[in-house]
């Protein structure tokens, strides 16, 4: 037991003296300056001074900052040393631990700058940091500094909302309508799902505002929540159906005034096959009851 704890403690010291001799090495190191990096590192100087982040005109930038050093922190003694990997500068990607690079961005863009939620955002709660969506050096072409676009960039770790988009019937993602990002915030927000509106539905009315009503007669499960009735990312029924009509509706009415199951019940829509009955082809019930969202003329939602 006793070597046991020696041990422990010899280990202790020794680490606590590393980290203390390492972070002195760090606080040692003063800031050279941009135009110090540039002789070593001209391709990086030129596209930071090209991007928005070297703009002298923007308000806050780490141009106006410590440039280079604002992200990577003084750089004197790297610099004094001739550069190289390893050798007193911070680095992004696995080597460096989330939190720490995170911390660099965050420095501007905490709350001040637009980024409020971000330690609620699922993202950080999984260890992914800034730099696995972003990159500042080798951003692709457009605002954002994205490393590559959407929805490829959110494809790679998401594979299963990938197999949804390709299904027959599929939020307009792949074809380019819209993004991701027009219904997540990838930096968190405040709701579940980390979605651009405090709910479900309010985020559906952002785009589909005719579903909102209002209507003299709702459907109940439609201002309940929209996902009731309808996948988001992708369906194999169409109008991203979670079920196939009539089966969808049977799964909530089955003692109406008429029956929920005529296609088993004699007794309902019965007789030869040019009556009522072959309504229930093609679209089904949604043949009579084609208002399904809601109706100011029909309490049944018949059109
Ligand atoms: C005297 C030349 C020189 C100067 C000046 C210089 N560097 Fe370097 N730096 C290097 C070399 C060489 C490497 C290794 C590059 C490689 O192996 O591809 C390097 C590597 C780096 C790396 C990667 C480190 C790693 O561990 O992987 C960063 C980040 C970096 N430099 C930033 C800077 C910044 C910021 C400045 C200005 C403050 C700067 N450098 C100034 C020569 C220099
Ligand atoms: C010294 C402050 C500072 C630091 C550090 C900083 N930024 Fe920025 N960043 C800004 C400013 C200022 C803007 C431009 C105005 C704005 O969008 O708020 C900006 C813009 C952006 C934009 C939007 C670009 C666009 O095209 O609209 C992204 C994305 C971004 N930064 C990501 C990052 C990431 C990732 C890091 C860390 C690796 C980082 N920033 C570090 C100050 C900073
Ligand atoms: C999971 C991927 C992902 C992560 C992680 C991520 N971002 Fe973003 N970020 C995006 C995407 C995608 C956009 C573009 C949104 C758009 O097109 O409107 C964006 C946009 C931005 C913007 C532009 C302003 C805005 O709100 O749209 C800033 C600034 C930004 N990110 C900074 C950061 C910082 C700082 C971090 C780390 C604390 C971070 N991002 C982490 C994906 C990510
Ligand atoms: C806004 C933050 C930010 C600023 C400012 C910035 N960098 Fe970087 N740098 C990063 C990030 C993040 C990476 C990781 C790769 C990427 O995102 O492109 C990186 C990567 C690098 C690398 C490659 C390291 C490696 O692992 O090979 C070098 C070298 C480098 N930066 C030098 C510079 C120089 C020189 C400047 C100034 C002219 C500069 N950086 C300004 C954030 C920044
Ligand atoms: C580097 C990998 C990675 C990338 C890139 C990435 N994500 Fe994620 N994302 C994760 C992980 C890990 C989680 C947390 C575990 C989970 O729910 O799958 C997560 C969670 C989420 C969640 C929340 C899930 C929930 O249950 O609340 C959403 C929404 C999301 N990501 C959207 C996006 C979008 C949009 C993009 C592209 C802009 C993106 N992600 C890019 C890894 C990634
Ligand atoms: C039309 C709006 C919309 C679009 C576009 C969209 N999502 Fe979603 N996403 C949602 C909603 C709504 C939820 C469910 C939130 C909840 O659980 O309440 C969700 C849930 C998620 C989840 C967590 C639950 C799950 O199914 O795993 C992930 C991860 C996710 N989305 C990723 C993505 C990715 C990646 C893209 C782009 C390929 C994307 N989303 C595009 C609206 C959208
Ligand atoms: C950012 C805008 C946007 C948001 C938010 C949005 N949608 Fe859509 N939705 C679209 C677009 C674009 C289409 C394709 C319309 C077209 O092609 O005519 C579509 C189509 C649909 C379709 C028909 C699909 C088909 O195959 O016929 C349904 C159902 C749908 N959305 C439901 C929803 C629901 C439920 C929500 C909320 C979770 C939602 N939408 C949020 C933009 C959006
Ligand atoms: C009770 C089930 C149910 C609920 C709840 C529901 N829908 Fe639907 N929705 C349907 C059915 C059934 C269709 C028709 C599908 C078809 O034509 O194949 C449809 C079609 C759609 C369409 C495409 C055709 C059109 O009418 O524009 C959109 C968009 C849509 N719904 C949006 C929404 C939104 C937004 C909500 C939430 C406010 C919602 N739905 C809630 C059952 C529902
Ligand atoms: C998630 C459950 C759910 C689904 C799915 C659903 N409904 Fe409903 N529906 C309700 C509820 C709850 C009411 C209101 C309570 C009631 O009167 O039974 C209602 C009311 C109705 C009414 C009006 C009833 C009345 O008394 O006037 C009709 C007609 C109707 N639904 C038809 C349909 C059709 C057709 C479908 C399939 C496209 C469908 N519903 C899918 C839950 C659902
Ligand atoms: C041939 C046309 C037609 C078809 C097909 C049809 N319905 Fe109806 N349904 C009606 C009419 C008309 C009413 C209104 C009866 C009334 O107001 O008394 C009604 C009423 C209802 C009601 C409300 C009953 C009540 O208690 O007042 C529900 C629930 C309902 N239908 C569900 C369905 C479902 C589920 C399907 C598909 C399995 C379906 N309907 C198919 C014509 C149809």
């Amino acid at each position: 037991m006793k070597r046991v704890a020696f041990f422990l403690l010899f280990m202790a010291v020794t680490v606590s003296f590393i980290l203390i001799s390492w972070n002195r090495a760090r606080a040692d190191s003063e800031y050279a300056g941009s135009e110090a990096c540039k002789d070593c590192h001209e391709a990086y100087y030129k596209d930071f001074a090209k991007s928005i982040h070297g703009k002298k005109t923007v308000p806050g930038s780490p141009a106006n900052r410590e440039g280079c050093e604002s992200c990577h922190g003084p750089g004197a003694q790297h610099i004094e040393k001739g550069g190289g990997r390893g050798v007193a500068i911070i680095v992004f990607g696995r080597k460096t631990d989330p939190n720490a690079r995170d911390s660099k961005c965050l420095a501007c863009h905490g709350e001040a700058r637009g980024l409020p939620f971000w330690n609620l955002s699922k993202h950080k709660s999984a260890q992914i940091a800034c730099d696995n969506c972003h990159s500042i050096h080798a951003a692709v072409q457009g605002k954002g500094f994205l490393k590559t676009y959407e929805p490829d960039l959110c494809f790679g770790c998401h594979r299963n909302i990938r197999a949804q988009t390709n299904k027959q019937s599929h939020h307009p993602i792949r074809e380019g309508k819209i993004k991701c990002s027009s219904c997540h915030n990838s930096m968190g927000t405040t709701s579940k799902g980390m979605i651009r509106a405090d709910s479900v539905n309010e985020l559906c009315y952002k785009c589909h505002a005719e579903k909102r009503g209002p209507y003299a007669f709702e459907h109940m499960p439609v201002p309940e929540n929209c996902l009731n009735c309808h996948e988001i990312h992708g369906s194999n029924h169409s109008g991203l159906l979670v079920r196939k009509v009539p089966l969808l509706c049977q799964s909530c009415h089955n003692d109406g005034g008429h029956p929920g199951n005529p296609y088993t019940n004699l007794h309902s829509f019965s007789g030869p096959a040019t009556s009522g009955k072959n309504r229930f082809f093609g679209r089904s019930c949604l043949n009579c009851h084609g208002n399904i969202h809601g109706s100011s003329l029909s309490q049944s939602f018949v059109r």
